[in-house]
């Protein structure tokens, strides 16, 4: 495909998902949604209800904002504003929160506050930005990921919580933010980024100086397989961190975990296996995998020399295209875009169904293959 021919086919892709949103936004009203119930393949649960503090729940508005910035349309805004201010709940929660408040804030009262200047929204993700760098070990220099007794646990997925931290750092004019996540950063390159550019889902470190102990599974298959969505944080996570600090190692490992993750994912025809070193059965796919990758594809094309950029524009294009063309949800009655996505190997409740997340992703590549995207990271 040529580049026009790319941007054609993205420019009638885009205007299919607003068309879509359109109805999602009316039919849902204030609700915060996750996956559709399998029966009806509507959103029914209210995640803004049942459960304040889940992790997903900024993706519904972050696709909103990207599309109220692409659209102008209102609608998108006002649903986005609502999702915000459902999320105040899960502050006063507090004990439920955990390092995915990137995830929570960034997309909704960050974008905000980037797309209007909204002083309430700023302050909302400036409290977030707190809770995170609170998280911060000093003696292990990373920060702690989910809460129990879990002092020295780390997982890949915090690469894409970090920006809220590089934002803090940019709003207040204050380094110290910059700093931690700088170190939490060099540590998951140092000691959770395998050396041939696979990735592990946890590191547990030693709390007390930040030793590696073990790398046990997480969402994956095992300890020492490659669970697909892990290896997209990486790629898209450590691009971000490039983008907000300028250093070059960062840069270079994205790459190296893009290139791994492009030779497993042309084999299975463009959409990603939930472990690409599972058993040959059951085939399983996580579509998110693919949504987040393209992505940190199309960021990464944009710091590479032109005779690199094709690698990485024909890799996130093709991902995009083969996995609309076999789960895209093209009918209005249903909700969600992109079907077939896996929140975890051995759990059953999430498998190959649409999950928001990778709606999200599936959106933000889209318009930034026509440059109508707006940086949320
Ligand atoms: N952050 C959890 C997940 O990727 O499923």
């Amino acid at each position: 495909m040529t580049n026009e021919e790319t941007k054609q086919w993205a420019e009638q892709v885009f205007e299919k998902i607003d068309e879509k949103l359109q109805v999602e936004v009316k039919r849902l009203g204030d609700k915060i949604p996750y996956v559709p119930d399998e029966k009806t393949g509507l959103y029914q649960e209210d995640k803004g209800e049942t459960d304040p503090v889940w992790w997903t729940n900024g993706f519904w508005a972050g696709m909103l904002w990207q599309m109220y910035h692409a659209t102008e349309n209102e609608v998108y805004k006002k649903a986005a504003e609502s999702n915000e201010e459902t999320l105040d709940k899960a502050f006063d929660i507090y004990t439920g929160l955990h390092h995915d408040v990137g995830f929570m804030w960034l997309h909704t009262a960050v974008a905000n506050y980037r797309l209007t200047g909204n002083e309430r929204s700023k302050a909302r993700g400036l409290h977030a930005a707190h809770l995170l760098a609170g998280r911060y070990n000093p003696r292990g220099k990373f920060i702690r990921s989910w809460n129990r007794d879990r002092a020295g646990w780390v997982i890949i997925d915090s690469m894409l919580n970090i920006p809220l931290l590089y934002w803090a750092e940019d709003t207040l004019g204050d380094p110290r933010f910059g700093y931690v996540a700088q170190d939490h950063a060099d540590k998951v390159m140092q000691d959770i980024v395998r050396a041939d550019g696979s990735v592990n889902h946890i590191g547990v470190f030693d709390p007390t100086n930040g030793d590696l102990l073990e790398t046990p599974a997480g969402q994956g298959y095992e300890s020492g397989s490659s669970w697909s969505r892990g290896q997209a944080w990486a790629i898209y996570g450590f691009a971000l961190s490039y983008l907000h600090t300028g250093k070059k190692e960062y840069l270079e490992v994205a790459k190296k975990v893009s290139h791994y993750f492009i030779s497993e994912v042309a084999k299975t025809n463009w959409v990603p296996l939930v472990d690409f070193r599972a058993p040959k059965e059951p085939v399983m796919w996580d579509t998110s995998a693919g949504m987040c990758a393209a992505c940190g594809f199309l960021e990464i094309a944009k710091h590479v020399p032109d005779y690199e950029k094709e690698l990485y524009t024909d890799a996130a294009v093709n991902i995009l295209q083969a996995t609309f063309e076999k789960h895209g949800i093209k009918e209005l009655e249903k909700d969600g875009l992109i079907d077939h996505a896996t929140g975890s190997y051995h759990d059953e409740r999430w498998t190959e169904v649409p999950i928001i997340y990778s709606d999200y992703y599936f959106v933000e590549a889209i318009l930034r293959l026509l440059d109508k995207d707006f940086l949320i990271w």
